[in-house]
């Protein structure tokens, strides 16, 4: 199937019920879905090799160590898969977990358990439209507010997620970091880091925490490690690898616990996958220089972007979020509308954006596959796209399978077909 042309892809939104999730990623032009590169078909990394090195179950965790200074990891194939095992191992029911706004798969991880996620974000988080440089803070008031209230020894962990995710990739500072583990240390309850994108965090530490400029990003990145008791990463964000991630601890006990999950869930990682990963983890310079080139991306896209839309203020680390709310859209499925027409027009995929706003769109932006021609027929494309808001055709829901993800796989049809 051609991708060149807007017909070819109303065929196959046909095919896929008008619904841009159900597109494979091979068939979008411009995809910024997600800045996951667990689909992409990579070419293989510079410092990859074809020998395995000998021992490499050893070597993967004793890397993860030296590059982040937590000394006990386990490499998994999923971030979401680390949630699990942390969720099993730690949550209970009647459990409260305090944190940053929650990544999906880890609010449900938890509620599985029987626990109970409570975001604790300060207001600005949500203030969309104006420049906070550290939107991705905890409220430490409101986290000591819950821990008091829940009691402590109903609080199993609190999380903190930098380049929060929910909040379109808006990072912490390291001040807030520190204040956070005060809190959790008085009250003797670890704290777990989604390190996701720890790395895009650290830069924006560097360029803009007050008195952290003389830093390098790799010792904020282990400077905020330092502060961590129990660590889940995706490693597919920050990292040249279209799989892998890791659960890490601080202390052993955890660690020597987790083995027992291991033997029942395995670590989905093929010897291959696990030299992809080292390979994608051995050099700091070459990790800094993609994520300085995401970083850069993402803000060319929101310059882009500005004039035509309001946009989130200021870009995240790995997404530009675009409100859609001005625009004349039919309703019930305005953005769902929306998103279906700049993938047939100009074959952009974006995604729907669940914050304050529920006309927020994202775009997130991957580590690598992005150049400036991408940049500017994406703009270009979204442009077009506001000034022709009232003639994009309506969608009606023809299906929903059961279950919490079913909406992800609803199927649509056009109003005027
Ligand atoms: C913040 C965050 N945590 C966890 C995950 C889950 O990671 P994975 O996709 O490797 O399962 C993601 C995935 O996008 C994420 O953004």
């Amino acid at each position: 199937m051609s991708l060149k042309s807007a017909p070819d892809r109303e065929a196959l939104l046909a095919k896929c019920g008008e619904n841009t999730l159900l597109i494979p990623h091979e068939l979008v032009l411009y995809d910024f879905l997600t800045d996951s590169l667990q689909h992409r078909l990579l070419p293989r990394n510079a410092n990859a090799t074809d020998s395995l090195p000998p021992g490499i179950d050893a070597a993967l965790p004793e890397c993860f160590a030296a590059r982040f200074g937590m000394p006990h990891a386990i490499p998994l194939s999923q971030g979401r898969l680390a949630e699990a095992f942390v969720a099993k191992l730690l949550v209970r029911n009647g459990h409260v977990i305090p944190g940053s706004a929650p990544f999906p798969t880890l609010r449900a991880h938890i509620e599985l358990s029987g626990g109970t996620y409570l975001p604790v974000v300060p207001a600005k988080a949500f203030d969309l439209w104006t420049r906070h440089p550290f939107k991705g803070d905890l409220d430490t008031e409101a986290l000591e507010a819950v821990i008091t209230r829940s009691n402590p020894e109903w609080v199993p962990f609190v999380c903190i997620e930098p380049c929060n995710n929910a909040c379109g990739g808006q990072p912490m500072s390291l001040a807030n970091l520190k204040a956070v583990k005060e809190i959790t240390d008085r009250f003797g309850i670890p704290l777990l880091l989604d390190a996701c994108r720890v790395i895009e965090n650290a830069i924006l530490i560097k360029e803009s925490e007050p008195g952290q400029n003389a830093k390098s990003p790799w010792e904020i990145v282990r400077e905020i490690f330092s502060l961590a008791d129990i660590c889940v990463m995706s490693a597919t964000k920050d990292f040249y690898t279209p799989i892998g991630g890791f659960l890490a601890f601080r202390k052993r006990e955890l660690y020597e616990m987790s083995f027992d999950l291991l033997a029942l869930l395995g670590d989905g990682l093929a010897h291959q996958a696990k030299t992809d990963l080292l390979s994608a983890l051995s050099n700091e310079e070459a990790i800094l220089s993609l994520v300085q080139t995401k970083i850069s991306n993402v803000r060319a896209l929101h310059e882009g972007l500005k004039c035509s839309y309001n946009v989130v203020e200021p870009a995240g680390g790995h997404a530009v979020v675009i409100d859609i709310s001005g625009l004349e859209l039919k309703p019930p499925f305005a953005v769902k509308n929306f998103l279906r027409h700049i993938y047939m027009q100009w074959g952009i995929r974006a995604s729907e954006h669940g914050m304050e706003s529920s006309s927020a769109i994202r775009l997130a932006v991957p580590l690598c596959g992005v150049d400036q021609s991408t940049i500017n027929q994406t703009v270009s494309g979204l442009r077009k796209a506001a000034e022709q808001a009232s003639l994009v055709p309506a969608l009606k829901k023809v299906d929903e399978p059961a279950g919490f993800t079913g909406f992800m796989r609803a199927r649509f049809k056009c109003d005027n077909k």
